[in-house]
């Protein structure tokens, strides 16, 4: 019997554990250490859509590698994130090592010397009015203290977010988040959430009045006025999952409609900041500040888990409420990581780097879009990049099953990377990578894609859209 189970609100976030194709790779991992691990976590870990059952199970992780217990590599274009720096660098290793052996944690109503400079620093690279931290153990807990820090600000309790957007999996986080994967059979949630369609420049749900997405800007300024009493408008300023890249006029549009409207912007970075988009926060490529930054996940250098709530002064008004009353606040395991990272990505020039490796994968993947006509939309930032495959270019049609077919060859041969919204590729390597093997990488993708085309009878057509980004 098949047991393949897919619902289509699950192909939302990422790829899926309950389809043929994944039980087809399942059942060719034949390592026998490997089948016993996965069946062990199989059960005894909750099993989730997008974690357990597993994929398959690791012994090490190194630079931009992850290996099986079959011993055998990945290149990891996924890293739920955390991977900027890759995995292991030593910088930051020692770093932690060294704050380890020292000052492994510091109780709440003590400070630290590695906590203080890794705020300062932090602060630093946002610039601007950006000068006010508050460290947490995860993103999602950023997202919890960023709302609450607008309903104090404000004294209003409503919010505006984004259809489609995630940004964590706690109660407060879905409540704001607009994938029903999460919500479903969750209610009540929040109270006082308002969704607006994102600026999705391939299949947008609002008509483009001149092919630009500055009126989904104006629709939020339309919410706020009818619904009255909104206190903040949270949204990534880049969707990182199936890779949505507003234009700049989009987002400084944005801007002046919280200003004048004295909403509080809470732009979430957590998968993005540190340098993926080419700049340390991704709103810094759009000339743009927010009142509210969310960081987290390769904060930490792929080693600890920490996130940020950065913020202006004239926000510090809370001083008798806790926002993040969490025990490992300042930690200075995560601060000695998140400073080392910061070092890291300055002494390798990560963001000079990432911003030319943009250049070289945008020209790759458009040759690729002119060749193989299941490519219907490549778009990006920096070592961000979204390939969308469609059955007919013209109609625009998901192409769901292609779309696995490639993830599967490419893990085969060794490249890793996660499906969202069912067919979008999505791309985003470490930023340590180097340009051969960003290459080698590129042809597993290209083979994959030709051999799709070829196993599902797609023949070339011309080219009919343009690619989209910042
Ligand atoms: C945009 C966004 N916000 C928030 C989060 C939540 O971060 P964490 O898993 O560290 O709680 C994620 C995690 O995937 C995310 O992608």
């Amino acid at each position: 019997m098949d047991k393949a189970l897919v619902t289509d609100h699950l192909r939302s976030e990422g790829d899926i554990n309950t389809t043929r194709a994944r039980q087809d790779w399942a059942s060719r991992l034949k390592h026998s250490g490997t089948q016993t691990l996965l069946q062990r976590d199989c059960d005894v870990f909750l099993h989730q859509a997008m974690s357990t059952p597993c994929l398959d199970a690791l012994q090490a992780a190194q630079g931009i590698y992850l290996e099986d217990t079959a011993g055998k590599r990945y290149m990891d274009f996924h890293g739920n994130n955390v991977h900027q720096l890759g995995y292991g660098h030593p910088h930051v290793i020692k770093r932690v090592q060294d704050q380890i052996a020292q000052l492994p944690f510091s109780p709440r109503r003590f400070t630290n010397q590695i906590a203080v400079e890794c705020a300062e620093k932090l602060t630093e690279i946002c610039g601007g009015e950006l000068n006010r931290v508050l460290f947490a153990p995860g993103g999602t807990s950023a997202i919890g203290m960023a709302l609450k820090l607008a309903r104090h600000v404000t004294g209003n309790y409503k919010v505006v977010s984004l259809w489609d957007s995630f940004h964590g999996a706690s109660l407060d986080s879905i409540s704001v988040g607009g994938e029903a994967c999460f919500r479903q059979g969750m209610g009540p949630l929040m109270a006082g959430v308002e969704r607006i369609p994102p600026a999705v420049s391939y299949r947008g749900a609002l008509p483009s009045p001149d092919g630009g997405d500055v009126h989904y800007a104006d629709y939020l300024e339309y919410v706020i006025e009818k619904e009255g009493g909104i206190g903040a408008f949270i949204a990534e300023t880049v969707r990182n999952t199936d890779v949505q890249v507003p234009s700049k006029a989009y987002w400084q549009r944005v801007r002046e409609i919280c200003d004048k409207h004295s909403v509080l912007l809470i732009i979430d970075d957590i998968p993005n900041g540190m340098g993926r988009s080419g700049e340390w926060f991704t709103h810094q490529a759009y000339d743009i500040e927010p009142d509210i930054l969310c960081i987290g996940k390769g904060l930490g250098g792929g080693l600890v888990p920490i996130a940020a709530m950065i913020t202006k002064d004239k926000y510090n008004t809370a001083t008798q409420i806790s926002m993040g009353h969490y025990t490992h606040e300042k930690s200075p395991i995560g601060c000695a990581a998140a400073l080392a990272t910061i070092e890291v990505i300055e002494q390798e020039k990560l963001l000079e780097k990432t911003r030319n490796d943009s250049e070289f994968i945008h020209t790759t993947l458009l040759a690729m879009k002119e060749k193989y006509p299941v490519i219907g939309d490549v778009r990006g930032i920096g070592l961000l990049w979204g390939i969308e495959l469609v059955k007919d270019r013209m109609t625009k049609q998901r192409a769901i099953d292609e779309a696995e077919a490639v993830l599967y060859q490419c893990l085969n041969h060794g490249l890793s990377f996660k499906v969202s919204q069912g067919n979008v590729i999505q791309l985003s390597p470490p930023l340590i990578i180097n340009r051969q093997q960003l290459i080698h990488a590129l042809a597993i993708f290209e083979q994959a894609i030709a051999d799709v085309c070829d196993q599902y009878h797609y023949c070339n057509k011309e080219n009919e859209h343009d690619s989209a980004t910042l």
